[in-house]
């Protein structure tokens, strides 16, 4: 198992370009098997969840050719119709194949996903909208079994909360459904709307993403692709909040800055200057950061619930009070007590987390619980005294291509041991 040892102090500076959006890439892998046809699919990041996507897709039958950041799928011999629990269990996105496999063979089953490191992850939001569009459902001792004799069939559909993967699967099984599908209260990040512009690029009929009512007309049939991914946001914040707290100077490139119009008034409130620009992103931080009074994690537009750790990593070394409040996910506090271990003052209290800014963080031996939090561990240890060493990072080869390659760019001591 490798670990970062990571020793802090030195200013990040320099220019890196940005991976594409894991939150975007994996639902797209997922749809490009509804029919029968081709898909290239660019600025495919480097990750282990990509790679659990891919195995899950030539487990289904399709072919796939990875060259570097590019993805091409042959889905026109699909075999399969179940996703082996060992996949299921490798990532717990895999849901987002439910609403797919059904389009395409109109039957699936998959094992539950497993409960997450952010606590249950329930998947009734997606199983209900599924229903709706005429798919009944078994839950045999925690085997789905989901058949839809007659076809797919367009419906309304209103979610309870505008939950993105369960957006995502009625938007993927209702593109070749009969008749009209409206989502209402669907979720709006960005990655919806790749996704939609995805399918729609292959003869899709989709229309509204990215607001909170989308039309999705059924089509018989879609065509070859090619796509590009859009740029990953909640990475871009990461590297923004490097940046920030070693009192750096950096230009992130291939970005796409209106994505992060929730998080870039936060970190300028924090008093850093950041300038946006068509594809790139500029920031130079202060000598003395300042604390951020209340950060509510929200649904999109508001602020991002992935990016409330690494935010959270940097507001520990401000200079007064900042206080987050969690309300997307239970659990996704696992970071603190790690961040406390090398000198944050941190309270929790439910969904509330008091950060008591402190002069200084030492470097010490911690642990990745989950993917963002971990990436919070790797913000702090590079603004913290001496050289910690950071064990469990395959949570963050989850989610972040080759992180310490690209924060080497960026002058940061980082290595991965062997
Ligand atoms: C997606 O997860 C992202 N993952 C998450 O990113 C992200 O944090 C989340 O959206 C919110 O933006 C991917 O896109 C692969 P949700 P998802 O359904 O779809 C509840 C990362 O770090 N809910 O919007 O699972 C759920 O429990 C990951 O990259 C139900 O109650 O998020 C949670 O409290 C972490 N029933 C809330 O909704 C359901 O059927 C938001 O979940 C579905 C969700």
């Amino acid at each position: 198992m490798s670990d970062f040892v990571i020793e802090g102090g030195t200013k990040l500076c320099g220019e890196i370009d940005i991976q594409g959006a894991k939150n975007s890439c994996l639902p797209i892998l997922a749809a490009t098997l509804i029919d029968k046809n081709v898909s290239v699919i660019h600025n495919c990041p480097d990750l282990t969840d990509v790679n659990t996507a891919v195995k899950i897709l030539e487990y289904l039958g399709c072919e796939v050719i990875r060259e570097n950041h590019t993805v091409i799928v042959d889905a026109t011999c699909v075999t399969a119709c179940d996703i082996p629990e060992h996949l299921m269990c490798e990532m717990r996105c895999s849901v987002v194949f439910l609403g797919a496999i059904i389009a395409r063979c109109h039957k699936a089953r998959i094992s539950m996903p497993g409960g997450c490191e952010l606590g249950p992850r329930p998947i009734d939001l997606h199983l209900d909208g599924l229903k709706k569009l005429g798919v009944t459902i078994k839950d045999e001792h925690g085997y789905l079994d989901c058949r839809v004799d007659k076809g797919l069939k367009g419906n309304k559909i209103s979610l309870a909360f505008p939950s993105v993967g369960a957006t995502e699967n009625i938007m993927i099984a209702s593109t070749l459904a009969k008749g009209t599908t409206t989502i209402y209260n669907a979720a709006q990040e960005p990655e919806i709307v790749d996704l939609a512009n995805f399918l729609n690029k292959k003869g899709a009929k989709i229309y509204g993403a990215g607001e909170n009512i989308i039309v999705i007309e059924g089509t018989n049939t879609l065509s070859d692709s090619i796509h590009s991914i859009i740029p990953d946001r909640i990475v871009t914040a990461t590297y923004l909040s490097s940046a920030a707290i070693t009192g750096g100077e950096v230009l992130l490139k291939k970005v796409c800055p209106d994505d992060l119009s929730s998080v870039i008034p936060i970190l300028e409130e924090a008093g850093c200057f950041v300038k946006g620009y068509d594809s790139s992103i500029y920031l130079k931080a202060p000598d003395i950061l300042k604390p951020v009074s209340l950060i509510r994690t929200m649904p999109y537009p508001g602020f991002p619930t992935d990016a409330q750790a690494p935010i959270m990593a940097l507001l520990c070394v401000a200079n007064g009070t900042s206080i987050f409040v969690e309300n997307i996910f239970e659990n996704r506090y696992k970071h603190v007590c790690e961040l406390n271990k090398m000198g944050a003052d941190i309270k929790l209290e439910g969904k509330v987390a008091v950060v008591k800014g402190v002069s200084e963080l030492y470097g010490t031996s911690v642990a990745a619980k989950d993917l963002r939090g971990g990436a919070s561990l790797i913000v702090a240890a590079l603004k913290a005294k001496g050289i910690t060493r950071l064990k469990d990072i395959y949570h963050i080869d989850r989610g972040y291509d080759n992180i310490e390659i690209y924060l080497s760019q960026l002058n940061a001591k980082i290595i991965r041991t062997k």
